[in-house]
């Protein structure tokens, strides 16, 4: 039972009493790769370094854009530095547009997202997109990327949108990345949208510490919970249990470059 976690924020101080147990609990649920992403220059300095210390965890380095209005002089370049010289980060992110927390400017959130879209084509590496009542928005920003430079290679991650915006998503290439909101009850939408992505671009994640799966809800969510995620992704999708964390593992994989 292969399984890749494709987000995590294991910096979270949630983590730092018990991360190695986290870890140990991870593998033993049959994980095979984590990916710890940052929102700003000091958690994603911290993820470079989780991903030193544990072999089964990679990073994602960037400027989150409800960060973004805080970042200082420096913290980009030290984004920039990071994922040009460290072996361990695997992409970019987490980026991309929000409308429902109103933390940064819209123009400046914009500005940060066109920066980690030029730094991952630049390094070949791929970015994580979180886009939160941005939908069209987001979509506007990836079909300009797209129509300059082809096929993307990125996440919607934790999605959240519609039908039409997933399959606008799915034609640029994009992955479709579902976190413990899609096992919620009242989430039949989003397993709705699920049923339509096609298994060769779907992947899982939890998100943790946030968005436990229904299972363990209002628990501290931890990579080894993706199972429950990947188990309603299965039945939505009428697959074995084993199909769908074998293809999730499997693009998560491609995507990812690990
Ligand atoms: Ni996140």
């Amino acid at each position: 039972m292969p399984l890749f976690d494709t987000h995590t924020h294991l910096f979270d101080g949630r983590f730092r009493k018990d991360l190695s147990e986290v870890i140990a609990r991870a593998q033993a649920a049959g994980l095979e790769c984590v990916v710890c992403l940052g929102i700003d220059r000091e958690s994603s300095l911290e993820s470079a370094r989780i991903a030193q210390s544990y072999p089964l965890v990679v990073a994602a380095v960037g400027i989150q854009p409800n960060s973004a209005a805080e970042a200082k002089a420096g913290d980009w370049d030290e984004i920039v530095r990071l994922a040009e010289s460290e072996p361990r980060v695997a992409a970019i992110g987490e980026t991309g547009l929000d409308r429902y927390w109103d933390k940064t400017p819209f123009a400046l959130q914009e500005d940060y997202f066109a920066r980690h879209i030029e730094l991952a084509r630049r390094l070949g590496k791929p970015f994580v997109i979180h886009c939160r009542e941005a939908e069209a928005d987001v979509v506007k920003v990836l079909r300009q990327e797209f129509e300059k430079h082809g096929r993307i290679r990125a996440v919607m991650h934790s999605f959240s949108g519609d039908l039409a915006t997933a399959q606008a998503c799915l034609e640029m290439g994009l992955y479709i990345s579902f976190a413990g909101m899609v096992t919620y009850p009242t989430a039949q939408n989003l397993r709705d949208v699920a049923k339509e992505v096609p298994l060769d671009r779907l992947l899982v994640e939890t998100d943790c510490p946030y968005l436990a799966p229904q299972a363990v809800r209002g628990k501290r969510n931890e990579p080894a919970f993706v199972s429950h995620t990947a188990a309603l992704l299965a039945a939505v999708k009428g697959v074995p249990i084993t199909t769908l964390e074998e293809s999730t593992t499997h693009n998560a994989r491609k995507l990812f470059g690990v």
